[in-house]
């Protein structure tokens, strides 16, 4: 069975309709690029699946054991989140949340799977650092150990090269690469890059295009 099966969906606000129609399968493996203009709801579809908002219609099923709740997340960053005073480890284990519920404190074995997935992006070094005060590319790597806790699974990457420059942009692409091709972590991955899909995706969807059904079960088609 998919991971994420969308059947029908409507996906926007009270007074907006922003995409009507979605119908597709997400399976384990797959690496998929979302591609379309700002406004189109590309990240109000993220929040979807993560179950933060609801859609307007339709449905969105999880399968292959996965869990809403263990669903990998990097949002696309503000300002404000940049500027968050706090120690890199600390960021990284907070992707654990989803799993502790109320629980005030972090297990032994949450400890030792922030320090692992720290490792798997060759960020221990920066561990004790504040988050606030990396570069960009940096930060971006501390928020991709994080969304790594909540998940060994599917990650959902709303953006994330976007001000990064062309070197950082590069190594995060590998590394995303590498957790999708030796990991086996499924991507949904949003970009305003043209490259990319290209370079990485196996399938390319565009936001506010028509899209027939048979277009998007064939696997790729490039816009
Ligand atoms: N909480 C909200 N309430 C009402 N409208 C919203 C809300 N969040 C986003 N929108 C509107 O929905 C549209 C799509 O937003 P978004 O999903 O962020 O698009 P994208 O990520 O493709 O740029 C935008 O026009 C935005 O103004
Ligand atoms: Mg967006």
């Amino acid at each position: 069975m998919a991971l994420l099966k969308c059947t029908d969906l409507t996906l926007g606000y009270e007074n907006i309709v922003l995409t009507e129609h979605l119908d597709f399968e997400v399976n384990a493996g797959e690496y998929w690029c979302i591609t379309g203009e700002n406004g189109t709801g590309k990240s109000t579809f993220m929040k979807t699946i993560l179950g933060l908002r609801k859609p307007l219609a339709g449905t969105i099923s999880y399968g292959d054991g996965l869990e809403k709740n263990k669903i990998g997340y990097l949002p696309q960053q503000t300002q404000l989140q940049k500027d968050f005073p706090a120690s890199v480890t600390e960021v990284v284990i907070s992707g654990f949340q989803g799993k502790t519920g109320l629980r005030p404190f972090y297990t032994k074995e949450e400890k030792a799977g922030a320090l692992k997935n720290m490792e798997r992006l060759g960020i221990e070094d920066l561990s004790k650092r504040c988050y606030r005060e990396l570069s960009g590319g940096q930060q971006q790597r501390v928020l991709l150990a994080r969304a790594l806790c909540a998940t060994g699974k599917i990650l959902l990457l709303d953006e994330p090269v976007t001000g990064l420059d062309p070197k950082a942009t590069e190594e995060l692409y590998e590394l995303i690469k590498k957790l999708n091709r030796e990991d086996k972590i499924t991507i949904i991955m949003i970009t305003h890059d043209v490259e990319a899909p290209r370079k990485y995706a196996t399938h390319v969807m565009n936001f506010g295009e028509k899209i027939t059904k048979e277009e998007i079960s064939s696997g790729r088609y490039m816009v």
